[in-house]
């Protein structure tokens, strides 16, 4: 530090003194009084609301016999004996998961699908509880973020009570609550904010949708093992499942219309599939009304959206207007959507999944899941939610999928077969001529150059080293075998640009020159395409 000159300042004078003695009192005196009033009111908060909250489910229940099951509230002293019931009040036993276990064991990168097990997440012997009104728990403080086993063991104990140990009553549906104490509210991924009745500071009330809660209590505790087998799910859910499911299939194209000839191609795929349900894509303003025509003859109900922004992204970044995905939660005509990006092809029905909860998807890196195919739940609220918090909450690689993951940490894990990736990784001997899919996938994602950017002929992944990984000719044949039956009222938004036209001969040049292996080069395109030219 540079040495300062000597003070000049005169030293204080007594009156000077006096005054900041008055100041400091004054102010230690307001401090008190404020500290008080703080007090005051944070008491008469607490009480008032925890009264409330009996109030509050007395009255929708219409009487005050009520049976309540609290969990995670050791301090008797505070709550128990100030809950007015006429009814029981347990304490649920369960011990505590072990230190142990952590988020990264319930949320493995990899996972043997036949075989992997979950670390143990303890529950209540749940026959010791029934007849319940409400479950009351204090949720742990997020101090450890998101991603905390004991918050999420707390959360699912709560799901389990009220979906095996509500009160019975024959023949009538009762409804059943959930209280939450505790600044961050339970988790939205189990108990959604549409469900949500009363939050008054600390207190959150929830009327739970039970079908809902049903599913999910259902699923592992985390992505360290597959979701239950298709038709385990169905029996336990069976009578639920007769009434018309809302449900959907969803793609989204913005920002440029070098997608809208995948979207086309997909939906073909999934039609081809006999789908019972609907077929959503949501479109921005840059897709042009002749590429609308295309897109709805293919079979996609559009919905005009305006595109969303990353507010963290840099101007004209690639993926600048990826938040845009957020849109699908606004899709509240439906229950469920799978999403699905337009660079797939289904080959194998995916009607079944819709069974499960949102969100699910397959694996990517980390604890992470790929957003390209999920399923989820519409939500205006979660809308909201995502719309707010995209301000704060930053996405690893900028995109929605980091973003998503970092909003929905608690997900549910489908096979890597719903979302095939064409990756075939140069150290694993999986060279040249060996870039076969198998044939018992359910979806391929044409990962790379897209089979439209290319020729029918050409997977023209081959011609770029960075790209050879992507390029499969037995996966370009599966696209272009849907093309093949698609009308030329479609085909014709699936010429190639000025752009995609110079990439694909200098590549191919370069491949000629450059002699390689794979000879990919050599092959004389047949293509129609080739003289149509955008
Ligand atoms: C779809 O339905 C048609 C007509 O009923 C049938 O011929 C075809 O095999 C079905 N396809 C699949 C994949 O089930
Ligand atoms: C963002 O969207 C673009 C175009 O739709 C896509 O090519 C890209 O992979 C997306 N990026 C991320 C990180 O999701
Ligand atoms: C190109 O490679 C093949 C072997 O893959 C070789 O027989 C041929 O001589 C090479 N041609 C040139 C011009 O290097």
């Amino acid at each position: 530090m540079a040495a300062s000159k000597p003070s000049r300042r005169k030293p204080f004078t007594f009156p000077a003194i006096i005054f900041l003695a008055t100041l400091v009192t004054f102010n230690i005196q307001y401090l008190i009084q404020l500290h008080q009033e703080v007090q005051n009111a944070v008491n008469h908060r607490t009480t008032a609301t925890s009264l409330n909250w009996f109030e509050f489910v007395a009255r929708e229940l219409g009487h005050e016999a009520i049976n309540v099951a609290l969990v995670n509230m050791d301090d008797e002293t505070t709550l128990p004996h100030k809950i007015p019931t006429k009814g029981e009040i347990v304490k649920v036993d369960f011990d505590r998961v072990v230190e142990a276990v952590q988020w990264s064991h319930l949320y493995p990168e990899w996972i043997d699908e036949t075989n992997a097990k979950c670390p143990n997440v303890p529950m209540p012997v749940f026959e010791n509880y029934d007849q319940l009104d409400v479950v009351v728990a204090r949720v742990p403080p997020d101090e450890f973020g998101l991603k905390d086993v004991f918050r999420l063991q707390v959360n699912l104990v709560v799901a389990n009570l009220l979906v095996r140990c509500g009160r019975v009553q024959s023949g009538i549906s009762r409804p059943i609550f959930a209280v939450f104490i505790g600044a961050s509210g339970p988790m939205s991924e189990i108990f959604r904010c549409d469900d949500l009745v009363l939050h008054d500071a600390d207190y959150w009330i929830h009327r739970p949708e039970l079908t809902r809660i049903r599913q999910i209590v259902l699923m592992p505790v985390g992505s360290c093992q597959l979701n239950p087998p298709l038709p385990h799910i169905g029996k336990e859910l069976g009578i639920e499942r007769l009434k018309q499911p809302r449900e959907a299939y969803a793609t989204i194209v913005h920002s440029t219309e070098t997608y809208v000839c995948g979207a086309i191609a997909l939906a073909r795929s999934i039609i081809k599939l006999n789908t019972t349900k609907d077929l959503i894509l949501l479109a921005d303003y840059h897709i042009s009304p002749k590429s609308i025509n295309g897109l709805q003859s293919a079979g996609w109900k559009i919905k005009q959206i305006k595109r969303i922004r990353n507010p963290h992204s840099k101007k004209k970044s690639y993926n600048e207007w990826n938040y845009s995905k957020l849109r699908l939660w606004q899709l509240t005509d439906y229950d469920k959507i799978i999403f699905i990006d337009s660079d797939f092809i289904v080959t194998k029905s995916l009607d079944n999944f819709f069974k499960y909860p949102g969100i699910s998807a397959r694996g990517n890196n980390q604890d992470r899941f790929n957003s390209g195919l999920m399923l989820l739940e519409p939500s205006m609220c979660t809308f909201r939610r995502l719309m707010e918090k995209r301000w704060v909450v930053r996405s690893y690689n900028g995109g929605d999928q980091g973003y998503l993951n970092e909003m929905f940490p608690w997900w549910h894990r489908l096979p890597n077969k719903i979302n095939h990736l064409t990756y075939f990784d140069p150290n694993n001997g999986d060279e040249d001529r060996e870039h076969v899919v198998e044939s018992d996938v359910y979806a391929i994602h044409y990962l790379g150059w897209k089979p439209w950017w290319c020729y029918r002929d050409y997977d023209c992944n081959w011609d770029g080293p960075k790209n050879k990984k992507f390029a499969s000719d037995s996966a370009n044949n599966i696209w272009w075998d849907v093309y093949d039956k698609a009308s030329d009222e479609m085909k014709e938004n699936c010429f190639l640009t000025p752009e995609m036209y110079n990439r694909f001969w200098n590549n191919r040049k370069r491949a000629k020159e450059a002699n390689l292996s794979d000879g990919h080069w050599r092959i004389k395109i047949r293509d129609p395409r080739l003289n149509n030219k955008l």
